[in-house]
């Protein structure tokens, strides 16, 4: 409808009405078998309240989603259509790789196309708004939602916060859905890693590294936000006006929806800034918070407030205004289902299209970490491989956020090798179990007896070792396929012991004695502690959850027909107690390797280095690529030079680098940060070719938050890096 018509619309509404469009609720409040009764009672919502709540969380599917726009429909008095939302993070059906491995490709561009396909296969499945992307800053490994997050450098990952909004909402009205990008704000800086955990820091350092996503996100046109659980500076974010309104709407212009988390608003009562739910409610208004996700309280607070005039009647009805704006925009009003239909699931879910990029994502986002002797590639059918492990021959590899994709999809690792090894060369034996305890599913809700089914006996254990040993005795290479549990990451997964399960690690230790070339694959979602593994294996390779074609992906990498080009974007720990690690830190007082101070007295452990074991930055490749020749335009910059180089492929393998180009502002009116990505190159060479590229960076490029917390650069000298994952090389300038 035309957009003054909503004006009209939002007039002839009563307040029961408007108050409805701010409610959203699960699915089984819109079972087919007519309207739940169980969790309706237990939040306290009227019936009057449930015929005209305005949107509906994780229901899709074609058939389900239009019979209950339809049911719903019938029952509406103005015809609001009910918004679908679902929680798409890194696919529909098709499942690409988890972010934090989306994050190791340094490729927007291909990301882009990944959420293009995201947003195709989640319209046809009835989805109007996808939960996606989350851009979150993580630091911190014990963090379980590492795995939704891009890596722990402010542009990076506004690179991919650009790439994945536009990827989504690409051809809006005719193939997209709507963004909205979360979870505002630094929900990623948990203290100590625990999940909702308190978060407190300078505005600085919040402007510094953790805006910038959700800026570029916003910027891209993301039609709506979701607040976090975290506090910022005292005031959980669902309630804070500073965040939401000051920044969010006032600084950035973001006139979109803002919904809050998970029943976040009623958790400003737990978070002790609200006594109930009159308090959350008016708290969360205040700030334009506009829709309560999964709590009672807009539901039950809502209309007393504004019959007793203790709210202002506008903020409601702004808020009800943003909610019918995103629905028109949508076109729901002429056609609620946005074409979504079973004809067009078929068509598009998994399509083999969908698969192969899905297959070229997980290759680039694998991250070659150790490959001595050269182990890596193999050759076909010459060496026999032996595949152990509780994640070789297992289909669970998309992840805990792939809510819609099935795992019975997924190309296991064993299938993937069995592309490039016949009977005689490739055997299997899963050898160990996964974890030695399941009892943590429990509080997923997992029956006992379900949880008991998983556990290997001490038999079947000691059968399986037995095997493995036999069959690694005959083996000239050993590939072992381990890893956490999917249920070990994700929300809810915080963790303080980040190394491979104790079980997998005794299994290892057995069967490393036996003297073979052995290959590491790491499943994770997020940075593990390979410290030990570092020392024992010939090659590592991170493969994150790497997605539906995660085994079809690897398999390439591991004989050659792909040549690893992936660069962590977020560092892997020497060991858990480094905890938060970055590369952009400050360089201190007393720099551990440059300070006047004597040996002891200067910023280091006693019982670690400083340095994680893998950087930021840092992936091999079966090709080694040379810098050199780094050239300035000049010296002096007033507001740009250019930068150049040359990097010489020095094998014959064509391969795929990743430039990255640093810089050090050496004093400024506040510390500053050691090193900043400011740009970077994924660049191609083709066997012994050299090629020349160039950066040019711009003073606007070398802004910060200055001592007076004014945004801009100052004159002064600044050094450059520029890296390609393993080599860097340096030069400086002045700023005048
Ligand atoms: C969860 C998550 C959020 C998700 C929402 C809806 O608690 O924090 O990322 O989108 O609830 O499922």
């Amino acid at each position: 409808m035309q957009e003054k018509q909503l004006q009209t619309l939002l007039d002839s509404l009563t307040w029961t009405e408007k108050v409805g469009q701010l409610i959203q609720l699960s699915g089984e409040f819109f079972n087919t078998e007519g309207m739940a009764v169980g969790p309706q009672q237990k939040l306290g919502i009227s019936d009057e309240i449930l015929a005209n709540v305005g949107s509906v969380l994780n229901v899709t599917g074609a058939e389900k989603t239009k019979e209950i726009q339809e049911r719903f429909l019938s029952q509406s008095t103005h015809k609001i259509p009910l918004l679908f939302m679902a929680d798409i993070i890194y696919g529909y059906r098709t499942i690409f790789p988890i972010p934090l491995g989306l994050g190791a490709t340094w490729n927007p561009e291909l990301i882009e196309s990944a959420y293009q396909v995201l947003g195709k296969e989640a319209r046809s499945g009835g989805a109007h708004v996808t939960f996606a992307p989350m851009v979150d800053l993580v630091r911190d490994a014990r963090w379980g939602r590492c795995l939704e997050s891009t890596g722990e450098d402010p542009l990076l990952n506004s690179h991919f916060a650009r790439s994945m909004v536009n990827g989504i909402q690409h051809q809006f009205d005719s193939m997209g859905i709507a963004s909205c990008i979360k979870h505002f704000a630094a929900y990623g800086a948990a203290e100590a890693g625990r999940e909702y955990n308190t978060v407190d820091m300078s505005e600085r350092r919040l402007r510094e590294d953790y805006l910038p996503s959700y800026q570029a996100g916003v910027d891209a046109g993301a039609k709506m936000v979701m607040t976090s659980f975290n506090t910022y500076d005292g005031m959980p974010v669902t309630g804070n006006e500073f965040l939401l309104k000051n920044v969010l709407r006032d600084e950035w212009g973001f006139d979109g929806v803002i919904i809050s988390d998970y029943a976040a608003v009623k958790e400003l009562i737990d978070h002790g800034v609200a006594k109930d739910n009159f308090e959350a409610t008016t708290l969360a208004m205040q700030a334009t918070n506009d829709i309560d996700m999964k709590s009672p309280c807009y539901a039950t607070a809502l209309l007393p407030l504004i019959k007793d005039g203790k709210i202002d009647e506008e903020l409601v009805n702004q808020a009800v205004y943003r909610v019918l704006k995103l629905k028109n925009d949508l076109g729901l009003f002429e056609d609620a289902t946005r074409g979504a239909s079973a004809a067009k699931e078929t068509e598009l879910l998994l399509h083999d299209s969908h698969r192969q990029l899905a297959k070229q994502v997980s290759s680039e986002a694998m991250v070659l970490l150790e490959n001595k002797n050269q182990l890596l590639p193999l050759t076909p059918n010459q060496d026999k491989v032996l595949l152990v492990g509780p994640y070789g021959d297992n289909q669970e590899l998309i992840g805990l956020w792939a809510v819609h994709g099935k795992t019975q999809d997924t190309v296991s690792i064993l299938s993937g090798l069995k592309n490039y090894l016949d009977d005689e060369h490739l055997s299997f034996e899963k050898g160990s179990d996964m974890l030695d305890s399941y009892d943590f599913l429990g509080e997923f809700g997992a029956p006992k007896e379900m949880i008991d089914s998983l556990k290997m006996t001490p038999e079947a254990q000691a059968e399986a070792l037995e095997k493995a040993v036999t069959l690694g005795e005959k083996a000239d290479v050993i590939i072992y396929a381990l890893g956490e549990h999917t249920m070990q990451s994700g929300e809810a997964g915080s963790r303080t012991d980040l190394r491979l399960p104790d079980v997998q690690r005794r299994f290892l230790k057995k069967m490393i004695a036996l003297g073979k070339k052995n290959i590491l694959i790491a499943i994770s979602g997020r940075p593990l502690i390979l410290t030990e593994e570092q020392r024992q294996m010939d090659a590592i390779i991170a493969a994150w959850f790497p997605g539906t074609e995660g085994g079809s992906a690897l398999a390439d990498i591991i004989f050659g027909k792909v040549n690893p080009s992936g660069r962590l974007s977020m560092s892997f720990p020497y060991t858990v107690g480094q905890l938060p690690i970055y590369y952009n830190g400050f360089k201190t007082g007393r720099p551990a390797t440059t300070s006047n101070h004597s040996g002891r007295f200067v910023s280091k452990y006693l019982d670690a280095p400083n340095e994680p074991l893998y950087p930021f930055g840092y992936g091999l490749s079966y090709h080694q690529s040379q810098l050199s020749e780094l050239t300035l335009s000049e010296t002096e910059m007033t507001d740009s030079l250019t930068i150049s180089l040359e990097v010489s492929n020095l094998s014959q393998v064509a391969g795929t680098d990743t430039i990255q180009l640093y810089i050090q502002d050496v004093v400024g009116s506040v510390v500053r940060p050691v090193k900043e990505l400011k740009q970077f190159k994924k660049i191609t060479l083709a066997g012994h070719e050299t090629k020349t590229i160039s950066f040019t960076l711009t003073r606007d490029e070398l802004r910060f938050y200055t001592k007076s917390m004014a945004f801009a650069a100052e004159p002064g000298e600044f050094l450059i890096f520029v890296e390609n994952g393993q080599q860097q090389v340096t030069a400086k300038f002045d700023l005048i």
